[in-house]
C-alpha cells in the first residue's frame, strides 16, 4: 500500500517536471524581465555593512572587533534590551488584551504620548498636530514623503551631504526629487556651518529641508544649540519647510529634552514642522518598529484637512499599523514609575557611548598620537566619523581585524572596556 503511493507520488512529480520542460520550451518565465538590482538594495542594509559582517565572522581572530553594527551593544558587546521594555511587555501580556486591529493612524495612547515626548509637555503644537504611528523611523519618513510628493507645492527634498543612505531612497521612491546641503566639512572633521545656511539660504522660496534633529547618521556631528537657532531663522527667512528626522531622541545627549531642543526651537520661532520619530533605538525596539509621523497644523481646520488626507494616504499603504511594540511604548510613556525608569536607562546607554569616546581619545593619546582626535568627543551618537581614509579602514580590517565602513564612520556602541585599548592600538598603527 505504501509503496503504491510512493511510486504514484513519483509519477505525478515526472509529469510535473515533464510539463515544466514543455512550458520552458514554449514560454519564458514571466519574471525573465526582472532585472538584477543592486546588492545595497536587495538587503536590508546596505552593501558595505553586509559586507564587513561577512568580512567579521570569516575571520577566525578572536580579538576581532565589529564596529560596523548599527545598534546598541553592552559593554560585553552583547544587544540589549532595556529593563523598562521587559517590564513594560510583561505587564501588557498580563493585560490579555484583544489582537483587533488598531485604526489607521495607530494606537492613540501611544501616539499622544510620542507627542509629548517630542513636542514637550504644555508646547502649544499638541493641539494643532495631526500624528499617526507608523512602521519605525523609516516608515515616518515614508508617509512624510508620500504626504509631501502629493501635497507639498514643490517636488524637491533638500537633504544634508552625507545623510543616513535611506532618506535619498525613501524619498526617491516617494516620487520627490533629493538634493543636497552642505553639513560635513572633512577638513575639520566637523559642521560646515556656514555652507549649510548658504545653501538654505539660496535654495528657492518655501523650498522643503530635511533635517537630523540630533546625533547625526552617519558623521555624529549636529550643530549647537546657537547654531540652530541661525538655522531656524535661515529657514524662517527663505520661507522653508523643515522636516526632522528624529531617530535618537535621548540617545544622543541621555536627555530626551535636550535631545529635542531643534524642534521644540522651530516651534517656538513659530514654524509648522513635520516630525518622524523612532523608538528603534532610545527604547531598543528596533525589530519591534515603533515609530510616529506627525505635521504641525496652523489651526483646528488645516488640521481635519491634513488628518484626513494622512488617513487617505496610510489606508492603501498597510491599512493600520502593529499594535504590540506600541502598546509596549505606551506603557513606558504613559506609566510614571516605568518612564522614570525608562529615561535612566536611556541615560546609561548615552552614558556609556560618551565614555567609550573618551575612552577612546585617551587611549589614543596615552599611545602618544599626533593628530587631534577632539571631534571622537564632540561628535555625538551612535556613530563617529574618525576622519580616517579608505585605505586606512581597508588596513585596520585587514591587518588588524577592526571592522566598520570604509567611509571611517565607526559605530561607537561596538567599543567596549575591553576592547577600547586594542581599538586606539590598531587605528594609531593605521595612522601613526
Ligand atoms: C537618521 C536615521 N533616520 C531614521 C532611521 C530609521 O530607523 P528605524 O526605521 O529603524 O526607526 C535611522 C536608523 O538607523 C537613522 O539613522
Amino acid at each position: 500500500m505504501l509503496s503504491s503511493v510512493r511510486i504514484a507520488g513519483r509519477r505525478v512529480a515526472v509529469r510535473g517536471a515533464a510539463a515544466r520542460s514543455c512550458n520552458a520550451i514554449r514560454a519564458a518565465s514571466t519574471w525573465d524581465n526582472v532585472p538584477q538590482g543592486p546588492p545595497q538594495l536587495t538587503v536590508a542594509r546596505p552593501k558595505a555593512i553586509l559586507g564587513i559582517t561577512e568580512a567579521f565572522k570569516a575571520d577566525s581572530f578572536k580579538e576581532k572587533i565589529n564596529l560596523g553594527v548599527g545598534a546598541y551593544r553592552d559593554d560585553q558587546g552583547k544587544p540589549y534590551v532595556l529593563p523598562s521594555v521587559r517590564t513594560a511587555e510583561d505587564q501588557v501580556i498580563a493585560a490579555k488584551l484583544n489582537k483587533e486591529y488598531a485604526g489607521i493612524t495607530g494606537v492613540p495612547e501611544f501616539t499622544k504620548a510620542a507627542a509629548v515626548l517630542a513636542y514637550g509637555e504644555g508646547s502649544d503644537a499638541l493641539d494643532r498636530l495631526v500624528i499617526t504611528q507608523s512602521i519605525s523611523g523609516t516608515g515616518a519618513l515614508r508617509i512624510g514623503g508620500a504626504f509631501f510628493a502629493r501635497f507639498f507645492p514643490s517636488k524637491k527634498i533638500y537633504i544634508p551631504t552625507p545623510s543616513w543612505a535611506n532618506h535619498a531612497a525613501v524619498f526617491k521612491d516617494c516620487g520627490m526629487e533629493v538634493e543636497k546641503y552642505r553639513y560635513y566639512n572633512k577638513d575639520t572633521i566637523g559642521l560646515d556651518f556656514e555652507g549649510m545656511v548658504a545653501d538654505i539660504k539660496a535654495a528657492p522660496k518655501g523650498s522643503l529641508f530635511l533635517l537630523h534633529a540630533c546625533a547625526h547618521n552617519p558623521t555624529g556631528v549636529d550643530p549647537t544649540p546657537e547654531q540652530w537657532k541661525e538655522i531656524s531663522d535661515a529657514v524662517k527667512a527663505g520661507e522653508h519647510f523643515a522636516f526632522f528626522d528624529m531617530a535618537y531622541q535621548g540617545f544622543a545627549s541621555g536627555d530626551t529634552n535636550k535631545d529635542a531642543f531643534p524642534v521644540r526651537h522651530f516651534i517656538e520661532q513659530g514654524h509648522n514642522v513635520a516630525l518622524a520619530q523612532s523608538f528603534a533605538k532610545n527604547m531598543g525596539l528596533y525589530g519591534e518598529r515603533v515609530g510616529a509621523f506627525s505635521i504641525v497644523c496652523e489651526n483646528a481646520d488645516e488640521k481635519k484637512r491634513v488628518d484626513s488626507q494622512v488617513k487617505i494616504l496610510v489606508r492603501p499603504l498597510y491599512s493600520n499599523p502593529p499594535v504590540h511594540g506600541a502598546r509596549i511604548a505606551s506603557q513606558i510613556l504613559n506609566d510614571p514609575a516605568l518612564n522614570k525608569q525608562w529615561l535612566g536607562e536611556v541615560k546609561g546607554m548615552a552614558d556609556r557611548i560618551i565614555e567609550m569616546r573618551a575612552l577612546l581619545k585617551k587611549n589614543l593619546e596615552d599611545l602618544g598620537s599626533k593628530h587631534d582626535w577632539s571631534h571622537i568627543t564632540s561628535q555625538i551618537g551612535m556613530f563617529a566619523y574618525t576622519g580616517l581614509t579608505p585605505e586606512q579602514m581597508d588596513k585596520l580590517a585587514k591587518e588588524h581585524s577592526v571592522y566598520a565602513t570604509k567611509d571611517g564612520r565607526i559605530s561607537v556602541a561596538g567599543i567596549t572596556t575591553g576592547n577600547v585599548k586594542r581599538l586606539a592600538e590598531a587605528i594609531h598603527a593605521v595612522k601613526p
